[in-house]
């Protein structure tokens, strides 16, 4: 049985170390989450696969890691000082503050709000005397009113001096547009060609937001692909098609996923195109993924207010051009989560046991193989440690060395984690019990079809790799 509820899995990121409230002794902070041990193996794994495919394995991309402050004329020239908002409404009563689409998506999922001013909002939300979610008034609404998504901060160290006005960046794709020309210079890639990066954005999001799904600081990795205009809808096929395979490779259920086009009022202010890839979670569809087509948007706008000449220049035929742009959007932090709840299962076993499991596919799992010594037998840890000693110097895999409570419920607490494969050793192992398994064998349990195989410790390295 997969999670019913997001609070299922909530709980067992708590329990087990996958991700915990943020500050979380000072009481927490709205939006905000730190990743435990398991969560960031969970989470790196993810961006490095990505990275592996996307990046290092494709002859048209590179990568760049690039500032989280630049300068605020870049979000000038961007559009999003201008552009990058959302409306907010406060329950006078309460206090409390909402972003005014989800108040009435939340309620009415099929009352169209994208593209809606703040002032046709508000009327909607008294129209349909919509209830305070938090304090359960009625018609003690403010007005909705803009709200910009840039995380404002200040340069400057010492107090009193003049401070300059800087952003947190609101998406990482602007580092690549005011990087495409030194990208361009150095790397003599020809178009079509795409520069991709991983890294944080930040956006004072207003509504708290189902765990990590809506955070104020997120990972994202995207890149943006630089085409020709003419090849646009081509271009674009394929790369939602990409998304969607990436997806299948890493185990999300095909049944659990959609596309849904933008329509012309909700697109951002860059688009000309944008299709969504949506995951079904415990709360509805959700946006996972991104696609838009960015045309010369961004390129132009920085060639304008930079001064910089960012035309590409095509060496056989020297026809000069504003390349446009792909834009493929994957959040990481979001995807994690999207991982997390994929993977959660809760079982019953022949014998009546119940149990929960956590099915990653193992290029993912946070431990791949843990290292079980049936007890406390010094001789047994011995023998633990030497095999836990060649698998970390032989392999690359995530190991774990677990001694702490009895096998079963080491096996339980593997599981949990979604650990594919535990080593067992045992007495048989050291020539010492017959009923036990083989001299120099261990025992090899499979997190999901639970069978047991006996392995020689001198095949173990072929057998997990
Ligand atoms: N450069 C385009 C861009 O940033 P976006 O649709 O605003 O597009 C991209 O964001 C992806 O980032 C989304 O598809 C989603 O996965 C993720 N995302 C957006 N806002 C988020 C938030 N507040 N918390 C977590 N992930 C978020």
């Amino acid at each position: 049985m997969p999670a019913q509820s997001l609070d299922q899995v909530v709980s067992l990121c708590k329990r087990r170390g996958f991700i915990f409230p943020g500050s979380e002794i000072y009481g927490g902070l709205a939006n905000s989450w730190d990743y435990g041990h398991l969560g960031t193996e969970l989470k790196n794994s993810i961006r490095d696969w990505w990275w592996d495919r996307f990046v290092t394995k494709r002859q048209d991309m590179v990568g760049i890691d690039a500032a989280i402050v630049m300068n605020p004329k870049v979000w000038e020239a961007s559009g999003h000082v201008q552009n990058f908002n959302d409306a907010m409404i406060d329950c006078k009563e309460c206090k409390g503050r909402f972003r005014a689409d989800h108040l009435i998506e939340d309620k009415y999922p099929d009352v169209k709000v994208e593209g809606k001013s703040p002032e046709e909002l508000t009327e909607i939300i008294k129209e349909k005397e919509i209830p305070c979610p938090k304090c359960g008034s009625k018609g003690k609404f403010t007005d909705a009113r803009t709200f910009n998504l840039l995380f404002k901060t200040s340069l400057g160290a010492v107090s009193g001096e003049d401070k300059q006005d800087v952003y947190l960046r609101g998406e990482i794709a602007q580092a690549m547009f005011v990087n495409f020309k030194n990208v361009l210079n150095t790397s003599r890639k020809r178009i079509p060609f795409g520069i991709a990066s991983i890294g944080k954005a930040f956006r004072n999001e207003i509504t708290p937001g189902n765990f990590t799904f809506r955070t104020l600081e997120f990972d994202l990795m995207e890149f943006e692909y630089f085409i020709r205009e003419e090849e646009w809808e081509k271009q674009f096929d394929y790369w939602l098609a990409e998304e969607q395979n990436w997806l299948s490779e890493i185990g999300i259920d095909k049944k659990n996923l959609r596309t849904r086009e933008h329509t012309q009022d909700e697109l951002s202010h860059y688009s000309k195109r944008t299709a969504d890839v949506e995951y079904n979670t415990p709360f509805g569809w959700k946006e996972l993924f991104g696609l838009a087509y960015r045309t010369d948007f961004d390129l132009k706008n920085h060639m304008e207010h930079s001064g910089e000449d960012l035309n590409f220049t095509d060496p056989d035929t020297n026809e000069k051009f504003v390349p446009h742009v792909i834009e493929p959007t994957f959040g990481l932090s979001r995807l994690t989560l999207i991982v997390l709840l994929e993977a959660y299962n809760e079982e019953e076993l022949e014998n009546g046991d119940k149990r929960t499991v956590m099915k990653f596919n193992p290029r993912i799992a946070p431990v791949q193989v843990a290292i079980l010594p049936l007890s406390k037998d010094e001789r047994l840890i011995a023998k633990a440690q030497e095999i836990y000693d060649i698998l970390s110097k032989e392999t690359n895999l995530r190991l774990d060395f677990d001694i702490t409570g009895s096998i079963g419920k080491r096996y339980r607490r593997q599981d949990e984690i979604g650990t594919p494969k535990c080593i067992t050793i045992d007495f048989g192992t050291i020539g010492d019990d017959d009923n036990q398994c083989k001299k120099d064998c261990v025992t090899v349990r499979d997190r999901d079809s639970l069978s047991q195989e006996e392995v020689n410790i001198a095949k173990l390295v072929d057998v997990l790799k």
